[in-house]
């Protein structure tokens, strides 16, 4: 396949939702959701979460998918390739994309490292491997020894470890390389409704557990008083936004392979039901309730407060050798994990691929390839000195960038590509009414809300973690080595991004010409 081919497309309409869902349901509904219910007032949760919704995540889905779609009229399927088009000369602007590439390669290369846990670990429980635990902390043992953890540093990674982490990689990059339609929405195709039954299977389990509605009890009980707390509010922000994958470009490429007259308002909005039916009603009725069930509300606190990830791999296969045929059902919890978490990876690592198609003149192939060696270098350093390198990789991402992301975006989309013009492309095409409130929430809450979201992060927790604060002086250099590695990695970004354009204004990189279809559509550079 080259460039010289017809330009890349979803093949049907059900395969771009289930992309999009595929990417908005990952580790997060199952584990982030509900440890925040947990701890955020329970059932009361629900309406700062559903205002943020309402509020944020609808209007930056529509308006991601607007973009997308509008982007790749032009055969630019990046954030950089996007904002050049609609820059109308204002060179600064595009070079905003730079975080539709920096932050979604930081969070591809830790993410795969963790969803190859869940591949390592749904192939233990196969194996019959964790009826032979029988404590709790057996199981923190074993993660110990599954992470090559030992007093001195770095870790020493077992052999097999390190081989679930290359059959994840290779995984990824094979459905990479083999492209858009028959790549990514093969997979997807196939994987969501996987993903669905495995779910559904589990859920059932765990309401047929005799304390199940104990369970639920505890984990959606309200407690009204907490809404007084801003910080609920902000929390529901965060993980609406965490959970719709916005923010980062990853969105805007899938959408980006539209036609120009594919519907992207009830697109959009179906996406978002399918991620938020697979929050609350599965995510709400899966991990912490069976921690209730067998474990005790007390104890269950506890491990709400805990790590989402010591939920997934230390408290949940606990709760399975509990439970007649638990080996079965522990195995589909981490395949369903694993499933939930390759449909999310693969999203970021499309935009990657994409801006050196478009931006540089490469082939998919050649893309996907060079791609998969810088990853697997990045890999090397961030597994060794894990206990530093992830959690910092993981706060600056998605607390920070995340949310400064998606505020750069929505302030594009509203003034210098114009509310008023998005929104009638938002409506091209569109089989569904869609309120004209939501463009003035576009234009004036989204943004104020990211605003506040930022801010209060960055001062509360940004600056702390800034100048290392809590943190041993021993572990200083390691983090310190992190960031300077993620400098660096960023400082490189800009500069492709800057040879890319210099290439561009040489004449060097071919500009698809638009296809066919598009040629009703005015063109938005000037
Ligand atoms: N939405 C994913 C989840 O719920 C996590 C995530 C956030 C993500 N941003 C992303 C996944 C971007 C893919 C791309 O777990």
């Amino acid at each position: 396949m080259s460039h010289h081919q017809l330009p890349e497309r979803w093949a049907t309409k059900l395969g771009v939702i289930l992309a999009v869902a595929g990417s908005a349901v990952g580790l997060g509904n199952f584990l982030r959701f509900p440890t925040m219910v947990a701890q955020n007032g329970g059932g009361a949760f629900l309406i700062p979460y559903f205002c943020a919704l309402l509020l944020i995540g609808l209007p930056l889905m529509w308006m991601e998918w607007t973009f997308g779609r509008y982007g790749g009229l032009f055969g630019r399927h990046t954030l950089p390739g996007i904002y050049d088009v609609v820059a109308k000369g204002r060179r600064w602007v595009k070079y905003l994309g730079v975080l539709g590439l920096f932050v979604p390669f930081i969070i591809v290369v830790y993410y795969t490292y963790v969803e190859s846990w869940m591949l390592g670990y749904s192939i233990f429980s196969a194996l019959g491997h964790f009826s032979r635990i029988t404590e709790t902390a057996g199981f923190g043992d074993f993660l110990g020894s599954y992470l090559g953890a030992k007093d001195g540093q770095p870790m020493s990674v077992p052999t097999w470890a390190a081989l679930f982490l290359l059959i994840t990689l290779l995984a990824n990059f094979y459905v990479i390389w083999r492209g858009v339609s028959r790549g990514i929405e093969k997979l997807t195709r196939i994987a969501m409704p996987l993903l669905f039954i495995f779910a559904v299977i589990l859920v059932i389990r765990v309401l047929m557990l005799p304390n199940a509605f104990e369970g639920l009890a505890f984990l959606w009980k309200p407690d009204f008083s907490r809404l007084g707390d801003v910080k609920v509010w902000l929390a529901a922000a965060g993980q609406i936004f965490f959970t719709l994958s916005l923010g980062l470009g990853a969105i805007i490429a899938y959408s980006s392979y539209l036609g120009p007259k594919d519907d992207v308002a009830k697109s959009g909005l179906s996406a978002t039901a399918m991620n938020e039916g697979a929050e609350v009603l599965l995510g709400g009725s899966l991990a912490i309730p069976a921690a209730v069930a067998i474990f005790g509300i007390v104890q269950t606190t506890q491990i709400a407060q805990g790590s989402p990830v010591a939920l997934a791999v230390i408290t949940m296969p606990a709760i399975f050798t509990k439970i007649p045929l638990g080996e079965l059902f522990s195995t589909l919890w981490f395949l369903l994990l694993f499933i939930a978490g390759i449909t999310s990876s693969v999203s970021l690592l499309q935009p990657l691929v994409a801006f050196l198609q478009d931006e540089l003149g490469w082939t998919r192939r050649q893309a996907a390839l060079t791609l998969l060696l810088v990853t697997a270098a990045y890999l090397v350093p961030v597994v060794l000195w894990q206990q530093f390198f992830i959690d910092d990789m993981d706060f600056w991402s998605n607390n920070i960038l995340l949310p400064l992301g998606a505020l750069i975006e929505v302030l594009i989309f509203a003034f210098i590509f114009g509310i008023h013009r998005g929104w009638d492309e938002l409506k091209r095409g569109a089989e569904m009414h869609v309120p004209v409130i939501f463009k003035y929430i576009l234009l004036v809450v989204t943004p104020l809300y990211l605003v506040v979201l930022l801010g209060v992060w960055a001062v509360q927790e940004g600056w702390a973690k800034l100048t290392l604060q809590g943190i041993e002086a021993a572990h200083h250099p390691y983090i310190i080595a992190s960031r300077v590695v993620m400098g660096v990695i960023f400082l490189a970004m800009v500069l492709l991004l800057r040879v890319a354009w210099q290439r561009q204004r040489a004449g060097k990189v071919p500009r698809p010409t638009p296809h066919p279809d598009h040629a009703d559509i005015p063109c938005g550079m000037s």
